[in-house]
């Protein structure tokens, strides 16, 4: 049963109004004793004519007695406080929450829907650094989350695997490469040939043009190019794949730049048809001034295409292919003038379903300093962080409970969890300064705290013996009565408006946040109310609802790309 639902509908019923502005106006109030859910009668009152004082009464009034599961309902200034019936709630959201298990808070509204995602998008012959980490975090649990709801996703790794870059790396790797260090080294060493070219280049611009002819080689399917390409990408998408499988994610198309090569003609035809481009000295453009921005360019004077002409393509590509209902671009906010830029183009050329295109933007990551020294003193290899956050907990595991069994596992969850969870514990935008210390804090608003709380509930059920055997746990929601069990309760439940929200925001924090709240509750009813020793149907009902906090966490974690081990 859904309270917040059933209280809106008593409103909406007592007030004439409809139900979709009653529901998304209700909240709940700071604390308890102002009322389980705060219904902000100003809202109502342009439609009724009345102020919001009078409107407030005369819905308390009508509202009296009317439904069984509500306690009382209160006016307080343009304020109508409803307070619920505890018992009934505790009840309903126990039962759902311990009948659903790990499906609690699964919905069909996505109904099979496609979302395409474009995340994480690494690019050949660079290795991931920590740049890359908001983007494959937010971009899987945004999966994750739309999957829950219902949604079928669709995560791509648009390779960054097109350019003149690729020529340089050839014409580096046949003058000063030697294979078995290359693939020694990987993609560092690949990184290493790049910038060697780079100096050299300084010294003798002929390079540059031999560049140039290499990559016009890979173009056109010669041999030897396209075998050292593919190798360079062979290695790059291995060296990847070891951080993927730390983090459980996974792609369903590695398309990338280049396989979009042969769509494009037909797009850039499309374009002139259409009457969008421009030639202008020699390049062409869309010229986007009318819109307050700097042109797209399409083609370069000699007729290459651009950044912004592959994601033109790709973008109709993927409707062509998918027909997403949403198509989500998990890309840093650097490059946000790009897909303005780009989206702007899609609709002159007639494009309506841009609408459901989306930048999904974030802000940067850095290393608080000293944190840790960069193996190459550029870049900080995701690697590496990960690496560290692991041995790290590692050694923390070691100090608190030495005698756990599988220690490597937990602590490889712990430490990846701690970093994962960094891009996804704030608004995206906000740019975020790491530290080791504060990540594996097992007492801040982190994963490893969130991680520890679960623990801890398993522990409670494993002593009490009904671990196995959750979902049969008897309970009483009178019995549940007390502050402390109903705010828990209330978190509980807040979960799947959380998911749902997160979604409509492409926001996990928002579930993030909802975690910690949780065991934040769980936390505090622990420490005050007795499990084991009570009366046996108030320690079973305790037990409950024990249960259904380690059952959200779990999903609230999972759905973040975090995993709860069960014992820490
Ligand atoms: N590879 C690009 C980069 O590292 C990101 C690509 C994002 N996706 C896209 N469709 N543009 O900057």
């Amino acid at each position: 049963m859904d309270f917040k639902l059933m209280v809106a509908q008593a409103i909406a019923k007592a007030s004439e109004i409809d139900i979709e502005t009653v529901e998304s106006a209700l909240t709940t109030p700071p604390n308890a004793d102002m009322g389980d859910f705060a219904f902000p009668c100003f809202v109502l009152a342009k439609q009724l004519k009345k102020s919001p004082i009078v409107i407030a009464k005369e819905l308390a009034e009508k509202m009296q007695g009317v439904n069984s599961y509500i306690d009382s309902v209160n006016p307080e200034g343009g304020y109508l406080n409803v307070f619920i019936n505890k018992a009934e709630y505790a009840n309903s959201v126990l039962k759902e929450v311990l009948s659903a298990g790990n499906d609690y808070g699964k919905s069909g509204e996505g109904n099979g829907k496609n979302i395409c995602l474009d995340y994480s998008s690494i690019n050949i012959a660079k290795p991931s650094h920590i740049g890359h980490l908001s983007t494959t975090v937010i971009g899987n649990a945004l999966s994750r989350i739309y999957t829950h709801l219902g949604y079928k996703t669709i995560s791509i790794n648009h390779l960054g695997d097109w350019g003149t870059q690729f020529g340089k790396l050839i014409v580096a790797y046949k003058l000063w490469g030697v294979r078995e260090e290359v693939e020694k080294g990987s993609v560092l060493a690949l990184m290493d040939l790049y910038v060697r070219f780079h100096e050299e280049a300084e010294k003798n611009p002929k390079l540059d043009d031999e560049a140039r002819a290499w990559f016009r080689r890979i173009e056109d399917g010669n041999d030897e190019a396209v075998a050292l390409f593919d190798w360079f990408k062979k290695l790059t998408l291995e060296s990847v794949q070891k951080i993927y499988d730390l983090l459980g994610v996974e792609f369903d198309s590695y398309a990338g730049e280049s396989f979009y090569t042969p769509y494009m003609p037909a797009v850039i035809k499309e374009m002139q048809d259409k009457g969008v481009l421009k030639v202008d000295d020699g390049a062409t453009i869309v010229d986007l001034s009318e819109y307050n921005m700097p042109p797209c360019l399409i083609l370069k004077s000699d007729g290459a295409t651009l950044y912004a002409t592959r994601d033109i393509t790709t973008a109709i590509y993927r409707k062509n292919t998918y027909d997403f209902h949403k198509l989500l671009y998990v890309v840093a906010y650097q490059q946000s003038l790009h897909f303005k830029q780009f989206f702007k183009v899609l609709e002159l050329m007639g494009y309506d379903w841009v609408k459901d295109c989306e930048h999904v933007s974030y802000g940067m990551v850095s290393l608080e300093d000293g944190a840790m020294s960069t193996r190459k003193g550029k870049v900080v290899l995701l690697d590496d962080v990960l690496t560290a956050a692991i041995e790290k907990s590692r050694v923390i595991i070691e100090e608190k409970n030495p005698d756990l069994e599988d220690k490597d596992e937990i602590a490889k969850q712990v430490g990846v969890g701690a970093v994962v969870w960094l891009p996804l514990y704030n608004n995206r935008i906000k740019d975020i300064v790491f530290s080791y210390d504060k990540a594996l804090n097992f007492d801040g608003e982190t994963a490893p705290y969130a991680q520890y709380t679960h623990a801890r509930c398993c522990s409670v059920l494993k002593k009490a013996e009904v671990f196995e055997k959750m979902s049969e746990l008897d309970f009483n929601g009178k019995l549940l009565n007390d502050l402390e069990s109903i705010e828990l309760v209330k978190s509980i439940d807040a979960l799947k408006d959380s998911i749902r929200s997160a979604a409509e925001k492409n926001e996990p924090y928002i579930i993030a946040r909802r975690v910690i709240d949780i065991c934040g509750k769980f936390n505090r009813f622990y420490y005050e109310r007795r499990i084991m020793g009570e009366e046996t149907s108030i320690q079973n009902s305790r037990l409950a609802l024990c249960a259904a906090t380690k059952t959200a966490i779990k999903i609230g974690l999972y759905l973040l790309g975090v995993n709860a081990p069960e014992r820490m």
